[in-house]
């Protein structure tokens, strides 16, 4: 067995294999096809300072090597998350960390204190990709200012793991990124999904209610491992893979662009037992390549010398 033990700041993980969040409910709705307890960490589902009840339907749809959503952040509350969830969650010896979402920065402040106070929580990942309803609604992650003073009033009153989960709907994600380490971030995850649209030509109508929804799967992963290596050369805290990991090969090729851990998403759809799969193909390819920690291949990526890096195509 390879060491697949892995660390984001505080938080010590038993491998880096995570779930994404809103792709594994609260993980309990998984427990009857994987052993939760082999996980590195669940993040559970998008969770506001109030009850949501998300977009209305349709607000799935499958496209090319991926699928588009705009479920909404359809969640109960932090409080219901709180008194309800969490102590049947407790028996798992496994941390759980809860995506944080909002629509203004007192939202995020409120959820964010609420999880300051369970000692058993370690972590807090901050979806930063939700509407700023104050400011003409576009996406707190877009802009560097926006990014910074909601993982900033957050980092004043949250005193664990602070993930800052960065939207890829930018022009140049490593400015973001640098962004929210100085405001406080203990680590970044990226990326959330990718805006995008689907048409039913004969109908004549978009597939979803919203008419633009979040791309997710496959056909993002290119897009998710250039800004994964484009953000390891830019900041110093630790990197979370996430974007069309299908299987191990992918999550490896992750911890080359320079992450920590990863987080696996859609393709929980296709096989609720992947997660468990994808942990045992990181250590056989550990074992296979020599490498007795999973830590070894963070960053490990070989840049042939003859290599011109260049933004031209
Ligand atoms: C149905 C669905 C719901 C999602 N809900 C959330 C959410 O509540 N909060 C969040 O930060 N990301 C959410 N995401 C984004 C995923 O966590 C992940 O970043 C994205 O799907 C890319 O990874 P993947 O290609 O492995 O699915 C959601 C994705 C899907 C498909």
């Amino acid at each position: 067995m390879a060491n697949l033990t892995t660390q984001i700041h505080r938080l010590k993980l038993q491998n880096p294999v995570m779930t994404a969040s809103g792709t594994f409910g609260y993980g309990e709705e998984f427990a009857d096809f994987v052993d939760l307890n082999r996980l590195g960490a669940i993040i559970v589902k998008g969770t506001t300072s109030t009850e949501r009840e998300g977009n209305p339907y349709p607000r799935m749809a499958e496209t090319a090597s991926g699928m588009l959503n705009s479920v909404g952040l359809q969640n109960k509350g932090i409080d219901y998350f709180i008194h309800d969830i969490w102590p049947r969650l407790k028996k798992y010896k496994i941390p759980f960390i809860v995506n944080v979402s909002g629509s203004t920065i007192e939202e995020y402040v409120e959820t964010a204190e609420k999880l300051n106070s369970i000692e058993e929580l370690p972590a807090i990942e901050l979806n930063i990709s939700c509407p700023n309803v104050k400011e003409g609604g576009m996406a707190f992650g877009t802009s560097c200012t926006a990014a910074a003073k909601v993982t900033k009033s957050v980092r004043d009153i949250y005193h664990k793991t602070l993930i800052v989960k960065l939207s890829p709907n930018v022009t140049d994600i490593t400015e973001i990124a640098r962004a929210v380490e100085g405001a406080g971030a203990d680590a970044v995850s990226l990326i959330n999904t990718l805006l995008g649209m689907a048409i039913d030509a004969n109908s004549r109508k978009p597939l979803l209610s919203t008419i633009t929804g979040g791309l997710s799967g496959p056909a993002i992963k290119p897009i998710a491992l250039r800004m994964v290596w484009q953000v390891f050369q830019a900041i110093k805290i630790p990197i979370i893979g996430i974007g069309g990991i299908m299987n191990a090969t992918d999550a490896i090729e992750f911890l080359l662009a320079g992450a920590s851990a990863i987080e696996v998403g859609t393709a929980n759809f296709i096989d609720p037992t992947i997660t468990s799969k994808i942990i045992d193909g990181i250590n056989d390819y550990c074992e296979r390549n020599h490498f007795t920690s999973v830590k070894d291949l963070v960053g490990a990526l070989i840049i042939p010398e003859q290599t011109v890096d260049m933004n031209i195509s």
